[in-house]
């Protein structure tokens, strides 16, 4: 295993416990309240987009509440937007004006969110985008991301993008060293030429090594949503990150590298169709498919980062809360089948999915059964099997109509019940399975 991948193991070991993390999209773009990109996707100036600072009073905003939420709902961290693609600046930086602090809020929102998540036990990172469209040594005219790239009155002569890389550097160096022991930062994101060695993504992964070492990061300095980069290698880049970042879908087989290592990777998604604040996107996903997706990311080897877009009072919307107290109420009763679980080994059964924890192996049961629930293969190879969500016992089944199916394993959860409906949680029903220490052996 080459060094890279070595210190990437090492250092995602909580993060690969982790499993489920709090994603938050946060900041001016809330006031338009369509989506983090209605800069570029509407082409706004400037001119007509700084003046909203003004109006960034975020009257409601109380972290802690945020914080509470996330834990209720069993994320073990959370991510939070410091400077997105607009150049807007939650946090206290000396190095634009364009910031919290300068806002009638006048505060450093990322402070607080730090301060406020910490308390509650909740590992913390921050989100910085590379790509910064407010800055004027940015390219503007032909990017392919611009708001003014269509406008060749905003041509790239006289920008100096070393002084862009300076300011990038400085605020980076800001983040990790003005606000104590982060835990990840999310880099985000590469796209055309606009990628490592553009981002002097060498000397930028020597500066964040040196000075928060345990710090993991995302693989977007030369990666995207859509182009993992060199983590899929066997020889990786310094800078090609400690986790894939697949967005808003859950790769089919979770993720390798070319050698068939297993790649630390989260899935991120977002609650509605959209990253930051929209009000009028009413399109949430339920609390049965987070848990769904959930328990898929986990049963694949991966973590889902699931995401939160407040408004601009700093008020995390009602549907979003709802549906995070439901998932809390289940992760309750059931967590101890995603936190520290994986990839089980096993094909994926008719009923739903598989998680493992060494000789654990968690059965998430999503569909009803005409009949038992049948363990493919696994005859012989079980101790016993609880209910995770009351540890009560589940006992193996020999019913008469299994009697041809005799190299598989079989349970009812009602021993009395000659089918499996309804399920004793619709939502998704699990069963920790012990397996017999041989089992894998058979
Ligand atoms: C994409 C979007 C960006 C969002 C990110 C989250 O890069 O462009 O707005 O922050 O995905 O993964």
């Amino acid at each position: 295993m080459n060094r890279v991948v070595e210190e990437r193991t090492k250092r995602t070991e909580w993060y690969r416990d982790a499993r489920f993390g709090m994603f938050i999209h946060w900041g001016l773009y809330a006031i338009p309240a369509r989506g983090e990109w209605v800069r570029s996707v509407e082409e706004i100036p400037k001119e007509e987009y700084d003046p909203l600072i003004r109006e960034f009073s975020v009257e409601n905003y109380d972290p802690k509440i945020w914080a509470k939420l996330a834990k209720e709902a069993g994320m073990k961290y959370a991510v939070l937007t410091a400077k997105h693609h607009d150049g807007f600046c939650l946090f206290d930086t000396q190095l634009t004006d364009f910031k919290s602090t300068n806002a009638p809020c006048h505060r450093d929102l990322v402070r607080e969110f730090l301060d406020a998540f910490r308390a509650e036990g909740i590992r913390v990172g921050l989100y910085y985008s590379v790509i910064d469209w407010r800055h004027p040594d940015f390219p503007h005219y032909g990017d392919r991301n611009h708001p003014m790239r269509n406008r060749p009155e905003y041509s790239n002569e006289n920008r100096n993008f070393d002084r862009y890389l300076d300011y990038m550097f400085g605020q980076i160096r800001e983040l990790l060293t003005n606000y104590g022991k982060l835990d990840l930062m999310w880099f985000d994101f590469s796209y055309d030429n606009m990628k490592s060695e553009t981002w002097k993504a060498d000397k930028l992964i020597e500066m964040v090594r040196s000075i928060q070492p345990h710090l993991i990061i995302d693989n977007r300095l030369e990666g995207s949503g859509e182009d993992s980069g060199s983590i899929l290698t066997r020889n990786p880049t310094p800078w090609s990150g400690d986790f894939a970042s697949p967005e808003q879908m859950i790769p089919p087989a979770g993720i390798r590298d070319e050698d068939g290592n297993p790649v630390p990777w989260e899935s991120c998604i977002t609650l509605n169709n959209h990253w930051g604040y929209a009000a009028h996107d009413h399109h949430y996903k339920s609390a049965k498919m987070v848990i769904h997706m959930l328990v898929e990311c986990v049963s694949k080897g991966g973590n889902l980062l699931l995401n939160v877009g407040p408004n601009a009072k700093g008020e995390i919307p009602e549907e979003s809360v709802q549906i995070l107290k439901e998932v809390g109420t289940w992760m309750k009763k059931n967590s101890r089948s995603i936190y520290h679980c994986g990839y089980a080994g096993l094909p994926k059964p008719e009923w739903g999915r598989y998680t493992r924890n060494g000789n654990l192996l968690y059965a998430h049961v999503m569909e009803e059964q005409a009949g038992a629930i049948c363990l493919e293969n696994m005859a012989g190879k079980i101790e016993k099997m609880r209910l995770v969500s009351d540890n009560s016992e589940i006992k193996e089944s020999f019913f008469w109509n299994l009697k041809e199916y005799g190299q598989h394993a079989f349970f009812f959860f009602d021993p009395n019940a000659s089918d499996c409906y309804p399920l004793p949680d619709e939502l998704d029903t699990v069963v920790e399975i012990t397996l017999k220490e041989d089992a894998d052996g058979q």
